[in-house]
């Protein structure tokens, strides 16, 4: 969703922050600006649309030498939530006609409050935004000394926020603050960078800073002040990013997706490097952070997540209680908290996120730990917001994603549920060989992913299937009905074809009704207990001259298959991974072959920060 970046330093901060935008765009926005502190004054450039259209603005507004020029500035993507995308609408927005300038991630929940006592106070506001509350406060709250005014304002505020600011009389000066919006500083040679994510900094420092909830950061091209809202001093270490630049880049592929789905092979060796033990057939997950008592103690396992997570959580269902024979559910994260769940401290719960963000799976988590749950969280992005409340997790180390389109952080997820699943099991019900097969297989996983990553010229022929088609059908049983799930959502989200996902038994109930003559319907009908029950309901599908794209085991037949994608023999709980990724590569050539903007796709943001 929003995005934010800020430079103080010897360059000129106009290419830095657009260029810091620039790779915020995947995060998903409708409009961007920024403000710069030059000599006393305050200048501002905004756009509604994509940022080089901000750029070209920029390139009209100021001469080359004037955008070369070294100042500060704050940078801003915008995803509307209060009032649509426009330029009034746009970050940054400001105080005192002009004088202080505010960039900010997150919602402002009293916000009409303030504005209603500021409007009576004589403020003029310009935009529909809740942001502009916060700087008008902020000015109101200005003696002279800005971090002051921004503690003071904060003080007023319900919400989250991740804000960058600015003041024409403090030269050289980003005051910074966080509460449940992420905010890392980095921290360079003589410049400092402020931005609500680290892809935006890392060409220029991978010292950063992580800032916590309730720090306030005064930021200068040499030093990094942090103080809390009482104003106590606060320590906070510097760190060193664990990626490079060029994890952020797109490495040669045209899109991130492509560059991620094929860096799967490594993902998930880096998913389960150290964690496996092929010799007792069960796997080390520190993070999990319990004793073998405490996990035997586990009377039920409830995971939660939204979307791509939620999917993974359901192989993570079928896992749990196959392999370890505890009661697991997966539930909604953004219903959980509405539902009075009735969680004990017997309960171990789940919160699955790549990003760590999601707002709803962030909520769901509050409530189970209120509750006295154990939380754990699975998550990929270091640092977030859900890593941090959980306290204890297991990280996925699939490296940045970028494309909205989650990919290699799903099958990292299903291969670290797999290895949780595989360790309670062994500390209850799982046989010692049992448990080697299970870790056998698991290791087994790069070498699966990249028999399939092979077949990606046939799997790019047989998306032609779907040109001229407005539906389509995945269906899949038991662990495969989540890959159903999942390989229709990635076909829906970056090709814009509807696509459902089924279970295939389910599909006579009623939405058989829906299908025609050419429908590309996709059978998950690789080699497992229900495979012929599976391919039954294909049938049903064929009689009525669907298109079908059977997905099934090397050496399988596929009889009366118009398409066949084929996927390495392998346990069926770990087929759900290898057939994601042939799923994957299916969804992305139909939406190449249709000139959808794979990335970012429309509407979609990559962390969504609002329930
Ligand atoms: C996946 O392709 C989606 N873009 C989306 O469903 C995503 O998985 C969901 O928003 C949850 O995100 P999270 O894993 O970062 O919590």
């Amino acid at each position: 969703m929003c995005g934010i970046i800020g430079y103080v330093g010897g360059a000129p901060a106009i290419p830095v922050l657009l260029a810091g935008l620039k790779r915020l765009e995947y995060r998903g926005y409708d409009s961007a600006g920024f403000a710069l502190q030059r000599g006393n004054e305050l200048v501002a450039l905004k756009s509604v649309g994509k940022v080089a259209r901000l750029a070209e603005k920029t390139r009209d507004t100021w001469s080359s030498e004037a955008q070369r020029t070294p100042c500060t500035g704050i940078a801003h993507t915008r995803w509307a939530t209060h009032g649509s995308p426009t330029e009034p609408n746009a970050h940054p927005h400001f105080a005192e006609g002009g004088g202080i300038a505010l960039v900010h991630n997150g919602i402002i929940e009293n916000y009409r409050a303030i504005r209603t006592r500021l409007e009576a106070k004589g403020h003029v506001f310009v935009s529909e935004t809740d942001t502009e509350a916060l700087a008008r406060l902020i000015g109101e709250c200005h003696r002279g000394d800005l971090r002051a005014a921004v503690i003071a304002a904060l003080r007023q505020i319900e919400g989250a926020y991740g804000i960058a600011v600015l003041s024409r009389d403090e030269p050289g000066v980003i005051v910074a603050a966080r509460k449940g919006s992420p905010l890392v500083i980095g921290v360079g040679e003589g410049e400092s960078l402020v931005a609500s994510d680290p892809a935006a900094i890392i060409a220029h420092t991978r010292r950063v800073i992580y800032l916590d909830d309730g720090d306030v950061a005064r930021i200068t091209a040499d030093h990094v002040d942090i103080i809390d809202l009482d104003e106590a001093r606060i320590d906070r270490a510097v760190g060193v990013l664990g990626f490079a630049a060029e994890a952020v880049e797109k490495g040669g592929y045209e899109h991130f997706m492509l560059k991620e789905i094929h860096e799967q092979p490594e993902a998930l060796r880096n998913a389960l490097r150290g964690r496996l033990d092929l010799p007792q057939g069960t796997a080390v997950l520190a993070g999990m952070g319990a004793s073998p008592r405490d996990l035997a103690e586990i009377r039920r396992i409830i995971l939660l997540g939204c979307g791509t997570s939620l999917h993974a959580g359901q192989v993570g269902e079928h896992a749990f209680c196959d392999l370890a024979g505890v009661p697991a559910g997966v539930q909604l994260a953004a219903e959980f908290r509405y539902r009075n769940p009735l969680v004990d401290p017997s309960d171990l719960v789940i919160a699955i996120s790549q990003s760590g963000e999601t707002a709803d799976t962030l909520a769901a988590v509050r409530e189970a730990r209120e509750k006295g749950a154990v939380v754990l969280g699975l998550v990929n992005v270091v640092g977030s917001a859900i890593a941090r409340e959980t306290g204890r997790g297991v990280y996925l180390h699939a490296g940045p994603e970028i494309s909205v389109a989650s990919t290699k952080a799903f099958t990292c997820q299903v291969a670290v549920l797999l290895q949780m699943a595989l360790r309670l099991g062994r500390g209850r019900r799982l046989s010692r060989e049992r448990g080697i097969e299970i870790a056998a297989e698991l290791a087994r996983l790069p070498e699966l992913v990249g028999a399939v990553l092979a077949r990606e010229a046939d799997i790019a022929a047989i998306a032609q299937r779907f040109i001229g088609r407005e539906h389509a059908f995945y269906l899949g049983r038991g662990p495969m009905h989540a890959v159903a799930l999942e390989g229709a959502l990635k076909l829906k989200e970056i090709s814009y074809i509807h696509a459902e996902g089924y279970h295939a038994a389910e599909l006579k109930h009623g939405p058989i009704a829906l299908l025609t003559p050419g429908t590309p319907v996709v059978v998950l009908a690789n080699r497992s207990s229900v495979r012929d029950k599976v391919w039954g309901n294909a049938e049903e599908c064929r009689a009525r001259g669907s298109c079908i794209i059977a997905v099934v085991t090397e050496g399988d037949e596929a009889p009366g298959a118009d398409e066949v994608l084929r996927i390495p023999a392998c346990d069926p709980l770990v087929a759900t991974i290898p057939a994601a990724v042939a799923l994957q590569l299916l969804a992305y050539y139909v939406a190449r072959l249709r000139g959808c903007p794979i990335d970012q796709p429309r509407n979609l943001a990559k962390s969504v920060t609002v329930e």
